[in-house]
């Protein structure tokens, strides 16, 4: 397959590479961005494992190709803390021990995140349904969804009602955006090669 140039944004910074049209966005993101937070687990679009954030959207990024997401906006697990200062949804699955060897959780930090913007006062049937496609080997669940309770009562609660905006825009707004807690405005941007 003759490659393609791919060029996109994943948590602020642009990538550019130049990949064959099989490679997938999984793959460009570990291999060509650096960005091993996100894990491979089935690569068949089960377990959620790699789930990121394009455009906004919760997306299972072995699923996709890397030419697909062309001049995408990607968000990644890398993208959630602010510095040291972890993401809310980090702190409550690290408080309610919501994980044991990790291996899932950035698929399930980043289903999370979009859930919680689109649902931010979940029943916990609505967290059960809103995780339903990310699958965990260790935790057993339960402590994954009080972690994601406790996380929707603190971005309530102190997070300014951007999560709760977010939600709004994204029913009349796709694409561009940026991440309503950090916002990370003005960052120097880069190229993967
Ligand atoms: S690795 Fe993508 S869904 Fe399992
Ligand atoms: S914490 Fe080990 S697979 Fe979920």
């Amino acid at each position: 397959m003759t490659p393609r140039d791919v060029t996109l944004t994943v948590n602020g910074r642009a990538y550019r590479g130049r990949v064959e049209p099989r490679k997938t966005l999984a793959d460009f993101i570990r291999e060509d961005c650096g960005l091993t937070g996100t894990h491979l687990g089935c690569e068949h679009g089960v377990c959620g494992a790699c789930t990121i954030l394009m455009n906004g959207d919760a997306v299972r990024s072995c699923l996709l190709f890397a030419v697909q997401a062309e001049g995408a906006e990607l968000r990644t697990v890398e993208g959630l803390a602010d510095g040291d200062r972890l993401h809310p949804i980090q702190q409550a699955f690290w408080e309610h021990h919501g994980l044991q060897c990790g291996f899932c959780t950035p698929g399930f930090l980043m289903t999370a995140v979009a859930f919680l913007r689109d649902h931010p006062h979940p029943t916990e049937r609505e967290i059960r349904e809103g995780l339903a496609g990310n699958l965990c080997r260790c935790t057993g669940y339960q402590n994954i969804v009080k972690a994601v309770a406790a996380a929707a009562a603190v971005l309530t609660s102190t997070a300014p009602a951007d999560e709760t905006r977010r939600a709004a825009a994204k029913k009349g707004a796709r694409g561009r955006r940026r991440t309503p807690e950090h916002p990370r405005r003005g960052r120097a941007r880069r190229t993967a090669r």
